[in-house]
């Protein structure tokens, strides 16, 4: 190969939606592209492909990238609500028929899972994450990474983003500046894309923001030296959208030459659309700045993935419109069921579908705002709103009204015909939260309560009297606790994606069980974020006795710092729900925690009964947390090391054995890892701020 050929399989530009114009064809005939992004029409893959292999010098197949991040035509929830499922094997499932519908119609690779911990809900992109926690981003993001990948008919290579830190941008603002300290990257930040790696995750995007002052794109020491040194990651990076040339921008490179120098050193191998590898690669290595050899390396790495991906396998895959199958969208339900939170009932769930029921809120009939941020390809001719759902079981018995617009919608001119209809009705269910364009890539908030005038509504039709059930269907974490004292019941639904409807109708009447489980703390008010439950200890810990409010303070009392412990002055220093916090429609009792006898590979091991002590047969997620007491570092108050979702039939019993690692009890204290025997309290129960806990002793 030329260098200029080889150079083009460093180059990824865009498709043209459809078409083939003549820039385009030319550029993959003289084999000038190794890879299109958003391009999924068949016909034109079909046409693009064999000219890659037949009509180019070398006859490389393309690499055909889309953001296919929760579904492709059937969608799945938000992957914030994914998680919310805690369900590994559901969510490789979903993974697995995404990749199925893509590759169908041609797209080979897409730029999920995004494995950024995240634990700002003003930023937009928390609705792509799976919320706060390492392990739970961690299982769930090898999961996708095997349902993806690992569908030998229909492969989809899977990319690990944003690599790394991009959840702690600064104020939850998109793209903005993080600084982490190595020990915090390490032992949270890394972890789940270091188990993704191993998962066998093929390719990897550097994040747009600034790392601790040199932004991913460029950054040898993240790409090299922690990916591909210590992870022996072998596969393809490949830049966020134009993140090349921004090294420009952020002021790191003099230009777009010293940009791609800087990135092609870093270990970047392919440039998403900014030009600068197309426009000065060759030049550099001419001109004798870059060696022939590191685009060789590069080269390489694009090669195997391609390889890999089953791009030269025989026979030339065909490609057309994606089937979608009843199979699909009843997995789409399923997942949806179980992404749903049940945060508050007063006994007002299960609906019996006997009475009266009123639907309001401007979220109730969005076919296309159900489906949430980063949908593409999905197939709102399919979705089912919960107006459709609830019309369909309820009848002459449900009437409607969307009250509001939009969330946004600030006028109260509604509310009285909506009471109206509420006190007609034996029930009123308010369908509330963001529309899709509220959570996503640039869309963050500073503010993080209901927007427009929705808390009003509640207010407005609480005072009825009638019971009155909330379904929140939103893209992150919102501060509702108004909301949630008024309300009867609250469901927290996140972006259901395409079977919203018939899943909401399902949890709410209780045709399954309430089973999700927040994969992010909730919190009061805004002024508490970044709140997460596994927090540092700090040395004045709140403590019941210590907190006093704003209002409580005597007017006279005099300034000290004794006694003073860490919290604020005008809020209950808990969150609103803690995470792992759900409710179920059973009861289920934890007892009897001990510990058991260790094997070989084991650091502990620890044995629970799980009692379900109600009436139903119904779902649980029992998770066990550590604190390690002492060690040469300040630890987390709690951290997750075990989760497993059980489903026990009424007064059934069933005893859990759990075990933890050396390595999961081990963290970086510096560069190292280490592993430091000694005391530890185990917790385990239904979220991060459950009782039943042991003390052990790990030699
Ligand atoms: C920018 C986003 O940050 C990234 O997540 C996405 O995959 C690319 N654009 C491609 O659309």
């Amino acid at each position: 190969m030329s260098l200029e050929q080889k150079i083009g399989q460093l180059v990824q530009v865009e498709g043209a939606y459809g078409s083939l114009p003549d820039h385009l064809r030319e550029a993959v005939v003289c084999g000038a592209v190794g890879s299109i992004i958003n391009e999924v029409d068949p016909a034109t893959l079909n046409e693009l492909q064999r000219i890659a292999r037949e009509e180019s010098p070398h006859g490389i197949p393309l690499l055909i990238g889309r953001d296919v991040i929760h579904g492709f035509h059937t969608v799945f929830p938000i992957p914030l609500g994914m998680a919310a499922s805690w369900n590994d094997t559901l969510v490789e499932q979903a993974a697995r028929l995404s990749a199925w519908e893509a590759a169908q119609q041609g797209v080979n690779w897409t730029f999920s899972p995004m494995l950024d911990v995240s634990r700002d809900p003003r930023w937009g992109r928390i609705a792509e994450s799976f919320g706060e926690d390492p392990l739970l981003t961690a299982r769930l993001g090898a999961a996708m990474v095997r349902g993806y990948q690992n569908d030998t008919e229909h492969p989809l290579v899977s990319c690990l983003k944003h690599f790394v830190g991009y959840g702690a941008c600064e104020a939850g603002k998109d793209y903005n500046t993080t600084n982490l300290p190595e020990i915090e990257l390490r032992n949270v930040y890394l972890p789940p894309f270091e188990a993704a790696v191993r998962a066998g995750a093929l390719t990897v995007m550097p994040s747009f923001s600034d790392l601790n002052g040199m932004p991913p794109s460029g950054n040898a020491w993240l790409l090299r030296d922690v990916l591909r040194g210590e992870w022996q990651f072998d596969g393809l990076v490949v830049s966020d959208w134009a993140s090349i040339s921004q090294l420009v921008v952020h002021g790191v490179a003099e230009n777009e030459a010293n940009a791609a120098a800087q990135a092609a050193r870093a270990g970047v191998n392919m440039d998403m659309v900014s030009g600068a590898y197309a426009a000065h690669l060759a030049q550099l290595v001419e001109a004798g700045a870059l060696n022939e050899q590191l685009v060789d390396e590069l080269v390489l790495e694009v090669l195997r993935v391609k390889f890999a991906a089953g791009l030269f396998d025989a026979p030339v895959r065909v490609y057309h419109m994606a089937t979608q199958t009843p199979a699909a969208l009843a997995l789409a339900q399923e997942v949806a069921e179980q992404s749903i939170v049940l945060l508050k009932n007063n006994d007002v769930l299960p609906l019996a579908i006997e009475g009266r029921v009123c639907l309001l809120g401007p979220l109730a009939d969005q076919p296309y705002e159900q489906l949430g941020t980063w949908v593409f390809d999905g197939d709102v001719a399919r979705s089912v709103t919960i107006r459709e759902a609830f019309a369909a079981t309820f009848g002459g018995r449900l009437s409607y009204d969307p009250v509001l617009e939009t969330s946004r919608d600030r006028s109260q001119a509604g509310f009285d015909a909506a009471a109206t209809l509420a006190w007609q009705s034996d029930v009123v269910v308010l369908a509330l939260g963001e529309e899709a364009i509220l959570s996503g890539e640039a869309h963050c908030r500073s503010d993080i309560q209901l927007p427009g005038a929705q808390s009003a509504l509640v207010e407005h039709i609480a005072a009825l009297g009638k019971p009155v059930i909330v379904a929140i269907l939103a893209g992150r974490p919102l501060a509702i606790s108004e909301v949630v004292e008024r309300a009867d019941a609250l469901l927290y639904a996140w972006h259901p994606g395409s079977m919203a409807g018939t899943a909401l109708l399902n949890v709410i009447t209780g045709g399954v069980d309430a089973s999700g489980r927040l994969p992010v703390t909730l919190p009061r008010r805004v002024g508490q974020v970044p709140i997460y439950y596994a927090h540092g200890h700090t040395g004045k810990p709140a403590t019941p006795e210590t907190v006093i409010h704003i209002d409580d303070i005597d007017p006279k009392a005099p300034q000290t710092s004794i006694g003073n412990t860490s919290f604020h002055l005008d809020v209950d220093p808990s969150p609103l729900f803690p995470f792992g916090f759900g409710l179920s429609y059973t009861t289920f009792e934890f007892h009897n925690l001990r510990e058991e006898a260790v094997a070989d590979d084991e650091a502990v091991a620890m044995a629970v009964d799980v009692i379900n002590s109600g009436a139903r047969a119904g779902v649980t997620v029992a998770q066990l947390y550590v604190r390690d007491l002492v060690a040469s570092a300040t630890r987390p108050v709690r951290e997750l090391k075990a989760y497993e979702r059980l489903t026990l039939e009424a007064g059934e019993r069933r005893t859990l054995r759990f075990s933890i690692s050396r390595d999961a009890l081990s963290f970086h204290n510096g560069r190292a890892k280490v592993f430091e025997p000694g005391r530890f309290r185990i917790w385990v129960g239904e979220h991060a701020a459950c009782g039943l806990s042991a003390e052990v002793l790990v030699e």
